[in-house]
């Protein structure tokens, strides 16, 4: 296995529409090295979700684990995952790997029935509330190109931007100085 690089804001695999894998197979090779890369990934990074565009790939896959790190025992993998129900609403602060340095508060649904394949091609449905209910969103929404910062006001993200830009060069101007 071998780690991912995090793509962050503003990188355009960000903000595209991911394809729908056409087939999912235990035997693909490429495919299962990506799914435990992308583990991998989420585990070192000490995220509980991680999509495919974060890492690069324009492909609708996720995987979430919202349990104690690396036990495995809360791993959960969805291709071409869908939301099928969703209920309530709840407000809660949610960030994300691709967009450092910001916590949002977003508003969500508080109960969710998400239907996808697993890594081996069969078909599961994960009923979820509190913070996979969350989780779920979230990495379903990097599928579509939105990010957190789609989610909140124009003013917050143009305030977001303007900061994280200006690190942004600071941080280069010391990496070239
Ligand atoms: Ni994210």
């Amino acid at each position: 296995m071998s780690m991912l690089e995090i793509k962050r804001y503003p990188e355009e695999v960000l903000k595209k529409k991911a394809i729908a894998l056409d087939k999912v197979d235990e035997n693909d090779r490429d495919l299962q090295r990506l799914i435990d890369n992308m583990i991998e990934t989420m585990y070192a990074a000490a995220g509980v979700g991680l999509a495919a565009p974060q890492v690069g790939v324009g492909k609708r896959l996720i995987v979430i684990d919202i349990g104690d790190r690396e036990d495995g025992g809360a791993l959960i993998v969805l291709v071409n995952p869908e939301i099928v129900l969703a209920e309530g609403l709840v407000e809660s602060e949610e960030g994300c790997l691709s967009v450092p340095q910001y916590i949002a508060n977003l508003k969500r649904a508080e109960r969710v029935v998400v239907r996808g394949l697993d890594r081996d091609g069969k078909l599961v449905e994960i009923k979820a509330d509190g913070l996979l209910a969350r989780a779920l969103q979230h990495e379903i929404d990097h599928l579509d190109g939105v990010l957190i910062l789609d989610r909140i006001s124009a003013i917050k993200r143009e305030f977001y931007k303007k900061r994280y830009l200006k690190s942004l060069k600071e941080s280069q101007v010391k990496a070239e100085s």
